[in-house]
């Protein structure tokens, strides 16, 4: 492969004009181009023109290797064709309608076989509503609504998680520092008379995949459960982690499982399952809980999500797992090749690096002290042919291969050689 040695920045822009362009014009009529602010990066995002299995293909024609898997999201990378052949085929006798699909009960019954907690499970269309859906069951079931999170945690953009980072409690939460049981159980008990619920994940998407010290879920659930709160555990990043989520591995027992990205097949997703008793407040001839959506369960969504699921056997999910340690390996030793330090954390199949020693704990983006060599770095991956996140992580999918690893880490080291010759740097 060729090393690339200008400054990223400006081979960036001298290969994506048709990108620059859109940008400009984006801009003119919607804030953020690309409707997220998460997927900006200076001095423009690319305009990804189609995407197919594990590439990316911009509108100048360059190619990308996919890392970043929407945000986890496409586990079988894009235009898988088994749920491009059923959705199609879906497509062509309707989209959405007020009444029952098949293709939802399908979804629900593979939830609920896979995943231990959840005995019945709702579906809408983003991490986000989960996160209100789940927090409604919890005030229906408690008479009350404030809840605690993980301090920098993200349950979706209902609350801007930037103010649980900057340590401003908002009106109706609280938060404590995650993974770390001693204050965490304190703040619960301190507002437990308050709280309708508790939500923590699994590992810390935000916190750059941080874990929480042994016995800590536990510990959470049991200060919940004295308090009268509910334990509602977000999975909609760990599901991937088994067949049946972080839980299943990590032995947790959540009263209320947050869930998203793989279960929606690509497709817009949301999901909140668990017990019974609390899923049934919903169930509108007997419950107290109002679960609506114009688009909630529609059957696009839950085609894809079905196959999606169907497909993710836990074969599959080792193979992503092991592609994962195999970049990890790589990612250490193409930097220590040209000595520049480099730090890892891997769980299952997502890689997160670090330019500067993160310690055990979380690592938030906008405050992490490797900041500018990530955002340089983020730029010299994508002029080697590599589309990550923009918070130096990158997950594995099915649609990835042996061979396409292995040209993975060599881009990855071309990469690193960019970012050590750039000569803005
Ligand atoms: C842990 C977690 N919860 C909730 C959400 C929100 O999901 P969505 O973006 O589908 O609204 C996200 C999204 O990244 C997430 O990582």
């Amino acid at each position: 492969m060729m090393r690339n040695t200008a400054s990223p920045e400006a081979t960036y822009r001298a290969t994506t004009p048709r990108s620059a362009a859109f940008e400009a014009r984006g801009l003119a009529s919607l804030p953020i181009t690309s409707s997220r602010g998460i997927s900006f990066n200076p001095p423009y995002p690319v305009t990804i023109e189609r995407a197919t299995g594990p590439h990316l293909i911009d509108i100048d024609g360059n190619r990308y290797i996919d890392l970043g898997s929407n945000f986890f999201s496409m586990i079988h990378g894009y235009a898988y064709a088994p749920i491009v052949d059923a959705v199609t085929e879906q497509l062509a006798r309707g989209s959405a309608w007020s009444a029952n699909n098949a293709p939802q009960v399908d979804l629900a019954e593979q939830i609920v076989a896979r995943v231990p907690s959840v005995e019945k499970v709702l579906f809408n269309n983003s991490g986000t509503e989960a996160f209100s859906l789940a927090l409604n069951i919890c005030r229906g079931a408690t008479g009350r609504y404030k809840f605690l999170m993980a301090a920098g945690g993200y349950h979706g953009s209902m609350f801007d998680p930037s103010l649980g980072s900057k340590g401003l409690p908002g009106p109706s939460h609280y938060v404590a520092p995650y993974g770390e049981t001693a204050p965490f159980v304190a703040a619960i008990r301190a507002h437990g008379p308050e709280l309708a619920a508790v939500f923590v994940e699994g590992i810390m998407g935000s916190g750059a995949f941080a874990q929480a010290e042994p016995g800590f879920f536990d510990a959470v659930k049991k200060a919940c459960h004295d308090v009268g709160a509910i334990f509602v555990l977000d999975e909609v990043i760990s599901l991937r982690l088994s067949e049946g989520g972080y839980q299943k591995l990590h032995g947790i027992d959540p009263d209320l499982t947050m869930m998203g990205k793989i279960i929606g097949g690509g497709f817009p997703i949301g999901g909140v399952g668990g017990k019974a008793a609390l899923m049934d407040l919903t169930n509108p001839t007997s419950g107290s809980v109002l679960a609506s959506g114009t688009f909630s369960g529609n059957p696009l969504s839950m085609t894809a999500g079905a196959i999606s699921v169907r497909d993710l056997t836990q074969a599959r999910i080792d193979e992503i797992g092991a592609w994962a340690t195999r970049i990890e390996a790589g990612i250490k030793s193409a930097a220590g090749a040209v000595n520049l330090p480099i730090w890892t954390r891997r769980v299952g199949s997502m890689v997160a690096w670090f330019f500067t020693d993160p310690g055990p704990g979380c690592v938030f983006g906008a405050t992490r002290t490797d900041l500018a060599m990530v955002k340089r770095h983020q730029l010299a991956m994508l002029v080697n042919g590599l589309f990550p996140t923009p918070r130096a992580a990158l997950a594995t999918s099915t649609a990835m291969s042996d061979s396409l690893v292995d040209e993975i880490i060599d881009r990855f080291a071309a990469s690193l050689a960019t970012l050590l010759a750039d000569p803005s740097a």
